[in-house]
């Protein structure tokens, strides 16, 4: 019914990403699918434990998250990632390392994200208390080609999943309806 694959969110924070993927995760569950999700805010506190926001740190952080999805993908898991991975060269490398890469980018205006400011992180970055936040003190390198590109200051969380539910089936990763 699925394929092992990878299913990659980028985008900055307070897009979109953790609610995106817990919602294909749970999809996916109730299919019965085998699927995995590694939420950048988790495993900063395990997997990745010490690591900071420097560029250095960053890369770390997701060739950690890569290694494991690799393993995953290739035992028939769906891996689920959901971290900004904000520079575009590692998120390369990764992807040449595993078969079946889905790389969904979450965009959303900086002015939405500031206006949202979920974890209060924005006003502070922007107020210039947060060095290194991303997308303000900090780069951000959208994909050049993701497979799936969502907005979340334009669709709602479902219209999102649906069209990353249809994007699966058409690259026959899953075959449920
Ligand atoms: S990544 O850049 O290494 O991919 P990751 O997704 O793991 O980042 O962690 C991002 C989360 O860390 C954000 O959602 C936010 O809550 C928190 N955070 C703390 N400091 C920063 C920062 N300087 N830039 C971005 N996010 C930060």
């Amino acid at each position: 019914m699925h394929k092992g694959f990878t299913l990659w969110f980028t985008g900055m924070s307070g897009a979109g990403k953790s609610t995106l993927s817990h919602a294909l995760e749970r999809r996916l569950r109730e299919c019965g699918a085998k699927v995995e999700l590694l939420d950048g805010d988790v495993v900063r506190t395990h997997l990745s434990k010490g690591l900071g926001f420097s560029k250095e740190d960053r890369d770390e952080n997701i060739r950690r998250i890569g290694f494991v999805c690799e393993l995953l993908s290739r035992n028939g898991v769906i891996a689920i990632v959901a971290a900004i991975s904000p520079y575009r060269a590692v998120r390369e490398e990764v992807r040449a390392r595993i078969a079946d890469f889905v790389e969904v980018h979450v965009d959303c205006p900086l002015e939405v994200l500031a206006e949202r400011d979920v974890k209060g992180l924005y006003q502070k970055a922007l107020a210039g208390e947060i060095p290194n936040f991303t997308g303000v003190s900090d780069p951000y390198e959208p994909p050049l080609a993701p497979e799936i590109t969502v907005n979340s200051a334009t669709e709602t969380p479902e219209e999102s999943l649906a069209r990353i539910w249809e994007a699966l089936r058409e690259r026959q990763l899953i075959s449920y309806p």
